[in-house]
């Protein structure tokens, strides 16, 4: 009993250290990441807390986090987040997400609903979100992806191609839907080599920005080197939407290559909000992949002590 306790307030100090806006945005995504891997009710609960701050970039992880932690409990909260259309797109975005991926099927009519938002970003992501949940997680596909994550889309049935060429033509074909190529995106993934990681890097000139977005967001799982001069355009290119260039400056953060950290540095203070937090915590995603600490104790010493 007392250990459950104890098990408890630790949660709860770490849920102190991400709700609170006075420690380095570095900080509070470490604490969110390890409530992540520990998982349950006060997890969510103080995951949910978050919700209230101020930083889209933070608000927009937390759904993420609450999705592929996958409890249901979570699902009330992440729907007042897209039914809210004040709150930024991205986060609004993640929260359908998260509904897909925790799959409930009572989630369906919400996303149903905002297949008609005005934002085509949360549109686009309650269709696909509609369409994975029709589909459900496929025991064969969650055992092909090596890196574990809940994805919005299944990758293609393994017989249904013959070549990487062949998934980079469906990934660029703009007439094909949009969930088809993200399932090439996804299939091409999971190949893992040099040269489907550099045919996904084609993705990132394609027509949505959500599906942009997406390819960046894969090339971070992926973390491979012969990406970085893709990603680092992206970055570079102010006009481009900055839920894309967001996503390429996380991915460069995980690929944390030296190049990947001189790019970064340079962006740390750009104008976009969202952009420059996002390289303050890829900055910090470097530090982490090139010292191999360990997150979860790292931010479990500091709530305790
Ligand atoms: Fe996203
Ligand atoms: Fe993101």
């Amino acid at each position: 009993m007392e250990s459950i306790q104890n098990d408890n307030q630790t949660i709860k100090n770490i849920g102190n250290i991400l709700n609170d806006s006075s420690r380095p945005l570095k900080e509070r995504f470490r604490a969110l990441f390890t409530l992540r891997n520990i998982g349950g009710e006060e997890s969510v609960r103080c995951i949910e807390d978050c919700f209230t701050d101020t930083s889209v970039l933070l608000k927009h992880e937390c759904a993420y986090c609450l999705g592929q932690m996958q409890d249901p409990l979570a699902v009330p909260k992440l729907e007042s987040i897209l039914a809210n259309v004040k709150e930024d797109a991205i986060v609004r975005h993640e929260a359908a997400e998260a509904l897909a991926a925790i799959g409930q099927k009572t989630s369906l009519d919400i996303l149903q609903k905002y297949t008609k938002d005005p934002c085509v970003e949360v549109s686009q992501t309650c269709e696909l979100a509609v369409k994975k949940m029709q589909e459900g997680n496929s025991n064969s596909t969650t055992s092909e992806n090596p890196y574990k994550s809940i994805d919005p889309a299944n990758p293609l049935p393994i017989h249904s191609y013959k070549s990487i060429d062949e998934l980079e033509s469906i990934l660029l074909d703009e007439s094909q839907p949009l969930y088809t190529r993200y399932q090439a995106m996804f299939s091409l993934r999971n190949i893992s080599t040099d040269t489907s990681a550099i045919a996904l890097a084609k993705g990132l000139k394609g027509g949505s920005a959500l599906f942009r977005h997406e390819v960046a967001y894969v090339l971070g799982q992926m973390q491979n080197p012969s990406t970085v001069k893709q990603l680092s355009s992206v970055l570079f290119d102010e006009k481009e939407h900055e839920m894309v260039r967001h996503e390429c400056a996380e991915a460069l953060g995980s690929i944390a290559t030296e190049e990947c950290m001189e790019v970064l540095g340079r962006y740390v203070k750009d104008e976009r909000c969202v952009v420059r937090e996002s390289c303050e915590v890829a900055l910090d995603m470097c530090d982490y992949e090139n010292n191999a600490e360990f997150q979860y104790a790292d931010a479990l010493a500091k709530a305790t002590s």
